[in-house]
């Protein structure tokens, strides 16, 4: 970041260490060792429970556009063993029994180069990706229990996605940005936020963080090919009732950006196009529009978003930006704010009610009520502010990488208050309490109220429910006292059958980069909250190792990363019970309890010195209970084949930017093959020269597939293919297909794989 606090840096430690002049010649020139990766995480399309609102009727049907895992690595130029490696999950959170594998995978093919300690998994908590690869049976309620189909690609997608970033490892610089964006967030507890100390919200101009923090990753000699930024806002721009797998406005904002930068060097013929997208971005919304020259017929295939099968064989690889969470705990993207279904007026302040009921209190996106068009919007606002922040980021990161990791038991952290407040005295000594929720858990929030009813018994045809809801016990007097004032719903941390309810054990994690500091929690912080560890590390930090780190230093929290264990409140906002503090699952004192153990974890970055490993994490895997039924049979009417078209795209007529185009196909069930980084839909384009090429993907936010059947046990099912043609659609002529796999013998796992294909149209 400051090559000259770097070089002082050095130059005092050359004082005391003779093998430095080589070191200060490399480390100075603020380069690292940067390998970037990214892979296909979108899993089973049908069925499944996706994961976020514990909706029971929220299971699959198909992709508004794919899931992928994005993976940063960083290494010391001096010591290409000194390292760690970022992951940003389009996915509800991050699963320590995930972490778990993907690290036990490393291992086997890469040794102790990493571990848990030096690899960061982090959710960007979309509502809108399969579910069921948690451990904890909390979590895979409404999922019926752990689904296998869910958790392989996951874990695999990670895997490949850091084996390319580390096969791709190459000299190159980063660049931090901090910008702030205004109307991507809002704070959906604003009452309990209001809890918090009058003289600590006057410091602050909003009730939420309002910050984009951004790396740009610079190879020496490509030039910028990477950016991954942290943003707090909630995933649930997409609704409740959505059914698409999708990336929700994170996931947007990711699209849209590697979009972009991908096409520059489809456009080789070009270099000063590329060499003005490469050396600065500032004015990339006008870039694009320079694209549209280019789109004549012949050079359509210069020109095909997403179409990785013509990315593999470039000779870089493809721009790779993330969308990361923060502390998203009590924020939401639905930024017009929450209103009664059927009056129109705004919710109950103080409870988010409507004539008392949850249910019909509702978050409004920019558009609602289109739940798609929002993503969008709240997406696009992130990726415009990414791509300002990344045009004009000058400051180079130089210095150390590091990291410390420590597992720490939550359910009885004894808490020693390092000073006075409305908690209590310095020096007073507190307890955390094993794992609970609170009544206002299940009554869920204004981005998704009624979440997790099944706890109220609204679920009785849930069969895993039905089995582990009468294992539930009453909480120990010991427990009510703990958790005051939180009225005990679920006591999950002392139930233990069939296995663990809730997580005890809990991964905090600090990453270095220089003058760069990522805090990865296992936990949705509300805004305040990630304030108050943000400023105590940093304080921490500069106390122990003023060399090192000063005002300037960045620091970051990535909420939902290597565990998941809910929300994490003030102590003031627990007391006023909303659905963040009702959460807050370790009692009263859990925010201190993180800022204590993280402040053991800074002093030791600081200082140089090792950490306590803590308690491993349990692996439950051997004893999940999978109630998901497979996929029987698929079949077709007589007469009819696997991709025959049921109904057609228009016969007649030229269709314009903005007009919707829909085939239907005879289908079979996508969990037969999740078809990883291949499309089930596609838009082809004709060529001058009478060639379909393919032109949009299930990658692309203008196409979707929508997958059904018409009963729950039917064999029969039907695919529907929709383009809403995008402004970026070149006009000519078009058609529709669909891709699948059927399995057609109720005894065989053996597939037959077809294809659809609709009558042609026009675009103009
Ligand atoms: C297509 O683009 C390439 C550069 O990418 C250019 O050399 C070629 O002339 C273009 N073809 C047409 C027909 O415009
Ligand atoms: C390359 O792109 C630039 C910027 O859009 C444009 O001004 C220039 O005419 C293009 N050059 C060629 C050869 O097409
Ligand atoms: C609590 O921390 C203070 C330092 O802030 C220390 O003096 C005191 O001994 C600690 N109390 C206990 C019981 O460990």
């Amino acid at each position: 970041m400051n090559n000259g606090r770097v070089n002082v840096l050095l130059a005092s430690l050359c004082i005391l260490l003779i093998a430095c002049v080589a070191f200060s010649g490399t480390a100075a020139s603020g380069d690292y060792l940067i390998g970037l990766g990214s892979h296909d995480i979108t899993g089973p399309a049908a069925d499944v429970n996706l994961m976020g609102y514990a909706n029971p009727s929220q299971n699959a049907a198909g992709i508004h556009f794919r899931l992928r895992a994005r993976t940063f690595i960083i290494a010391s130029p001096d010591d290409s063993n000194l390292r760690f490696a970022f992951v940003n999950l389009d996915a509800c959170m991050a699963s320590d029994i995930v972490t778990q594998k993907v690290v036990e995978s490393l291992k086997e093919r890469y040794g102790e180069l990493y571990s848990e300690r030096n690899v960061a998994i982090s959710g960007i908590h979309t509502h809108s990706g399969p579910g069921g690869y948690l451990q904890y049976v909390l979590y895979i309620v409404t999922s019926l229990g752990f689904v296998k189909e869910s958790f392989k690609p996951l874990v695999d997608g990670i895997v490949l996605s850091i084996i390319e970033a580390h096969e791709n490892i190459r000299p190159g610089s980063v660049y931090v940005n901090v910008g702030e964006l205004l109307n991507a967030n809002i704070n959906r507890s604003p009452s309990a936020y209001l809890n918090n100390p009058q003289e600590e919200r006057a410091r602050y101009l909003y009730d939420t963080d309002k910050d984009m923090t951004l790396l740009k990753f610079v190879d020496d000699e490509w030039g910028a090919y990477g950016a991954f930024s942290w943003y707090a806002t909630h995933g649930t721009s997409m609704s409740r009732t959505n059914r698409l797998i999708s990336g929700d406005n994170k996931g947007a904002a990711a699209r849209l950006m590697e979009d972009l930068f991908n096409v520059d060097y489809r456009l080789q013929g070009n270099e000063s196009l590329q060499d003005a997208i490469k050396s600065d971005s500032r004015n990339l919304m006008q870039t694009t529009k320079h694209f549209a020259q280019y789109l004549d017929d012949a050079n359509i295939s210069s020109f095909m978003p997403r179409m990785r099968a013509t990315l593999s064989d470039s000779i870089r690889r493809p721009f790779v930006a993330a969308f990361c969470q923060s502390n998203v705990g009590d924020t939401s993207p639905n930024v017009l704010g929450a209103f009664c279904s059927d009056t129109g007026l705004p919710c109950d302040f103080e409870h988010s009610t409507c004539n008392g009921k949850s249910q019909l209190c509702i978050g409004h996106g920019p558009a609602f009520p289109d739940e798609f068009a929002s993503t969008k919007i709240i997406g696009q606002r992130q990726f415009e502010k990414a791509a300002a922040l990344f045009g004009s980021a000058t400051k180079k990161l130089a210095g150390k990488i590091d990291y410390r990791h420590t597992y720490v038991d939550f359910s009885k952290v004894t808490v020693n208050l390092s000073s006075t407040s409305s908690e209590g005295r310095k020096g007073n000594i507190f307890k955390t309490c094993p794992a609970a929720v609170g009544f206002s858990f299940a009554a869920g929030t204004t981005d998704g109220p009624g979440a997790f009813n099944f706890v109220q018994g609204d679920d009785e045809g849930n069969p895993f429910w039905k089995f582990v809801g009468s294992l539930l016990k009453p909480p120990s007097q010991e427990q009510i006292e703990c958790q005051q004032p939180k009225p005990i719903l679920i006591d999950t941390g002392d139930i233990k059958t069939p296995y663990h309810w809730a997580p005890d054990i809990l991964p905090l994690q600090i990453l270095q980069l220089g003058n760069f500091i990522v805090l990865c929690v296992p936990s949705e912080f509300t805004t305040m909250a990630g304030r108050r560890l943000r400023e105590s590390v940093k304080a921490t930090l500069i106390a122990k190792n003023a060399d090192q780190f000063n005002e300037d230093t960045a620091i970051v929290i990535a909420g939902l990363t290597n565990s998941y264990s809910q929300y994490v409140a003030t102590y003031e906002e627990y007391q006023v019970q909303r659905y963040e503090g009702a959460s807050t699952l370790y009692g009263p004192h859990t925010l201190s309890a993180y800022i204590q153990e993280f402040t053991k974890l800074a002093i030791a970055l600081a200082e140089g010195t090792v950490v306590d490993p803590g308690p491993s994490p349990p692996d439950l895997l051997d004893k999940q209970i999978e109630l998901l039924p497979g996929v029987v049979l698929d079949a077709i009417p007589p007469g009819s084949h696997f991709g025959n078209v049921i109904d057609d795209v228009p016969a007649e007529g030229t269709f314009n930017k903005g007009d919707i185009i829909t085939a239907r196909f005879q289908s079979a069930c996508p969990r037969n093959d999740l078809f990883t980084e291949r499309t089930y839909t596609l838009v082809e384009k004709l060529t001058a020269d009478q060639k379909w090429i393919p032109a949009y993907d299930d990658d692309d936010l203008s196409l979707r597939f929508l997958w059904s059947r018409p009963s729950t046990f039917s064999p029969f099912s039907v695919a529907t293919v929709r383009w809403e043609i995008p402004d970026s659609a070149v006009p000519g002529t078009y058609r529709l297909r669909h891709f699948g796999a059927a399995k057609t013998n109720p005894f065989s796992n053996k597939l037959q794989y077809f294809t659809g294909t609709s009558g042609t149209f026009l675009v103009s």
